[in-house]
């Protein structure tokens, strides 16, 4: 058996289409390679995990502006999700395994209905998260200042402008209040157990992104250390999406959020014809930063523990569906077992 591993907390990244989740990622994994450590970074098969270190590294400049709580967790795996409307499954199944969030929002288009739907999945499985109000470069007279935390950038704006900010910010307090959350801009917020922390932020020139990843590493540290998680068993993962692959054939894009997965283990996969048994045949991860996407180019590995985003080669996929359970099976006799938890998810 292998010894007990903290896991990274999960952090799921949701919003309305366009608000910028995906460039917001991008400038994270683009922020370490400024700092010249691009290796750090590790790229999974939708998600990206970064570790403390380079979370420390960001969050640096802001030891004398604000109090920065020290993260004794391995990292953070960011997983991002799709926010046009037909991927309501997904963004569930994102919510679904997420231990945290981000809540990205357009600081100038405001709630739009996936937001709504996204607070929702939130606060139905209790999973803390902060707002991103993105785009702030986008405010009228907004003089940008590249990768500097926001406090710094908020001082050389106009007041006009830094008044129009607040209206915008005002307009999300109000959305969120809606919905049940009291909120405010993090530098107001007096008590974070109780309100929501609104990060001004923009995902094309990194201002705010120092603020953004200090209150997620101290939302992470108040809300898994009473509850520790630890990579352990067989693995539970989530497929987020079903992918045909040159070479490969149909392919499994999952979230492991428990536990380990190797070559050669025997999975159940979740499908509307019942549960799909099958073998793992190869587990590929991406090439270090390089977008999955764009080059097509994977890496093979023998096995990957939680938490982790991983592409599974397997025959008989094809019925597999977004949002389904995959989990493997420890050995024979707990097979039929398995097939029944699949199937109750
Ligand atoms: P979906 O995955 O389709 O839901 O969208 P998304 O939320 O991932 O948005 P994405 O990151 O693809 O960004 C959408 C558009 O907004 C792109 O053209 C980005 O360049 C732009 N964008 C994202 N963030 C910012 C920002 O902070 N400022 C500005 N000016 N543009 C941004
Ligand atoms: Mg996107």
């Amino acid at each position: 058996m292998s010894e007990k591993r903290l896991r990274q907390p999960i952090v799921a990244v949701l919003g309305h289409v366009d608000h910028g989740k995906t460039t917001l990622l991008d400038r994270i994994r683009g922020t370490t390679v400024a700092m010249k450590e691009p290796g750090k970074i590790t790229q999974h098969v939708g998600a990206s995990l970064v570790p403390t270190e380079v979370i420390e590294k960001v969050t640096e400049p802001l030891k004398k502006l604000i109090p920065t709580v020290k993260l004794e967790l391995p990292g953070l795996l960011f997983i991002d999700t799709p926010g046009h409307s037909i991927f309501s499954n997904l963004r569930k199944r994102g919510g679904a395994v997420a231990d945290l969030a981000i809540l990205v929002v357009d600081v100038m288009e405001g709630f739009q209905p996936q937001t709504i739907e996204a607070v929702e999945i939130l606060k139905q499985r209790k999973v803390p998260f902060i707002v991103a109000a993105n785009k702030i470069d986008k405010i009228p007279g907004w003089k940008s200042i590249e990768n500097v935390p926001f406090l710094v950038s908020v001082r050389h704006q106009d007041k006009s402008v830094v008044e129009y900010l607040d209206n915008r910010i005002y307009e999300i307090m109000g959305s969120l209040a809606e919905l049940g959350f009291d909120s405010d801009r993090f530098d107001r917020v007096k008590d974070y157990t109780r309100q929501l922390a609104i990060v001004p932020v923009s995902a094309k020139t990194g201002e705010g992104i120092p603020e953004l990843l200090a209150l997620l590493a101290g939302l992470a540290q108040r809300y898994m250390k009473g509850r520790l998680k630890y990579v352990e068993g067989p693995a539970k993962g989530v497929v987020m999406e079903v992918k045909e692959e040159p070479g490969y054939g149909t392919t499994l894009d999952t979230i492991i959020y428990d536990g380990i997965i190797r070559q050669g283990d025997v999975i159940v996969v979740g499908s509307l014809e019942g549960p799909i048994v099958t073998k793992v045949r190869a587990l590929l991860l991406p090439e270090p930063l390089q977008e999955i996407r764009a080059t097509k180019k994977f890496r093979v590995v023998d096995e990957v523990s939680a938490a982790a985003g991983v592409k599974i080669v397997a025959p008989n996929l094809e019925n597999a569906v977004a949002g389904a359970p995959v989990f493997v099976v420890s050995d024979e006799s707990q097979l039929e077992k398995v097939k029944e938890e699949v199937m109750k998810e």
